[in-house]
């Protein structure tokens, strides 16, 4: 050993080092994961010869972007991917991303006629088979592989020098550089800076397929967000049909985008008119039932809050809520009670937005009231009528962002009047559709004239 080496000790989950020998590792909270390593620097001064290179900037450059024509997919990554960007698409076990990524390949080879390869850690050619002959994704579309070794994936890319290559997914490969085991940090975060080197300096798009663990992303494909370009996550409740994929991050476009699509036995099929879709199986007339305007990004939508109240059997009545928040729901039962003096303490209330999808914004308030208050009174709401606004404790109506465009969308869907705070008012001075605008200041109000 030479003078100046020390025994160290490293975590063989996450690569941390410590001076001494630890039970359990401060970072990954992994036990007995500590092994000794003889930690010897080198003789030679590095710094000495090291240099950086310098350029210019070059702006006229067009790099290209690949289209799917998949226009739900394509506004998503900021109107196709762009060449040489590394994309992280995350979402939970099972909710479709290695679907989506092959119809992706598919549809860019169609398209744009690039080669493409596949790189499978977690399924077999004949579990894939499978599933691509269900996609009708031709044989002889893409080339495919089950190496997880880093190493030899990375002199596969070389070799074949594609225009796009997919891991499926990050948690699976492994660097033999690293004694730590696949999937955790230290070899998630070697893998994809690898993969990334490799894909910027020959312009090939990579995509990293990476779950979310259930135990707060460890190995997840949080740790690769801000080496990415662009992350994207799938989302949607796995009974349900739909599925959102969200821009999270883009250093190409705007974060503020989403596309929905309906999984099919043939794939995902983007959804044209989500509001239609969401609204299609509305029953009319029927009480507790409202139909409001929620944001989802920046992507106004149509939905259908639906609330039930019946007797309650135990002491203490049952909240249940799917969609919105629990504790948001036992705070505008107070505010029905003290506001309103509709008293809700001996209902079991539920409510439920239709379609699985989740909305936490405050312009869901005024929808939830009234569609309680209608199930209560068993009144219903008319079919032809939109409602959104957020509710303060004395019972006031407050304004919500984004007002010209919810109302558009209420109007294009042929809603013929719409309830909105009175301090909208302002933001739609210009607007002179055909659509009756009611603003209201109160709840009070509003529940009179209703009901
Ligand atoms: N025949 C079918 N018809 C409709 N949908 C199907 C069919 N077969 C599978 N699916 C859908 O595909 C989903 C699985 O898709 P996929 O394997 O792409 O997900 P994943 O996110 O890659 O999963 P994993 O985390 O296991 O890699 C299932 O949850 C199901 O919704
Ligand atoms: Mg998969």
């Amino acid at each position: 050993m030479s003078p100046k080496a020390k025994t160290r000790y490293k975590c063989s989950n996450c690569g941390a080092v410590s001076p001494k020998w630890v039970g359990q590792c401060p970072e990954c909270k992994e036990w007995n994961s500590y092994i000794e390593f003889v930690d010897s620097p080198s003789k030679t001064n590095k710094y000495n010869n090291a240099s950086a290179n310098f350029h210019y900037l070059n702006t006229t450059d067009n790099p290209k972007r690949y289209s799917t024509k998949i226009s739900e997919f394509d506004r998503v990554v900021g109107g196709g991917i762009m060449s040489g960007s590394v994309v992280l698409l995350g979402g939970d076990p099972g909710i479709g991303k290695s679907t989506i990524a092959l119809q992706i390949l598919n549809y860019l080879i169609k398209n744009e006629n690039i080669k493409a390869l596949y790189f499978s850690g977690e399924e077999s050619v004949h579990q894939l088979s499978l599933r691509a002959k269900r996609l009708n994704i031709d044989d002889k579309a893409f080339l495919l592989s089950t190496e997880v070794n880093i190493a030899a994936i990375l002199n596969g890319i070389k070799k074949e020098k594609p225009q796009i290559a997919i891991i499926d997914s990050i948690q699976t490969a492994y660097s033999p550089n690293s004694d730590s085991l696949p999937g955790s940090i230290s070899q998630v975060r070697e893998c994809a800076i690898e993969l990334m080197t490799v894909g910027k300096k020959n312009n090939i798009i990579i995509i990293l397929i990476g779950h979310i663990t259930k135990d707060g992303n460890i190995a997840g494909p949080k740790l690769l967000e801000h080496l990415v370009d662009t992350v994207l996550y799938m989302e949607g409740d796995k009974n349900n049909y739909f599925r959102i994929l969200r821009s999270v991050k883009n250093r190409f476009g705007s974060t503020n985008e989403i596309g929905i699509f309906e999984m099919k036995q043939h794939g995902l099929e983007p959804v044209k008119n989500p509001s239609e879709i969401f609204l299609n199986e509305r029953r009319k007339s029927a009480s507790g039932s409202v139909v409001t305007c929620g944001l989802d990004s920046s992507r106004p939508l149509l939905i259908e809050i639906q609330a039930l109240t019946t007797k309650a059997t135990y002491a203490a009545p049952q909240r249940t809520t799917t969609g919105i928040n629990t504790k948001r729901l036992s705070m505008l039962l107070a505010v029905i009670e003290r506001q309103l003096e509709i008293f809700t303490g001996q209902f079991d209330v539920f409510v439920n937005i239709v379609g699985g999808l989740k909305f936490n914004e405050p312009a869901m308030d005024l929808p939830t009231i009234v569609a309680i208050v209608s199930s209560i009174r068993n009144v219903p709401i008319p079919d032809d009528t939109v409602i959104f606004g957020e509710v303060g404790l004395t019972g006031e109506i407050r304004n919500v962002s984004r007002i010209e465009q919810r109302v558009t969308e209420a109007l294009r869907m042929g809603f013929q009047q719409i309830f909105l705070p009175t301090s909208a008012r302002k933001s739609l001075k210009h607007f002179d559709k055909k659509i009756k605008l009611n603003f209201v200041s109160d709840i009070q109000s509003l529940i009179r004239t209703l009901f």
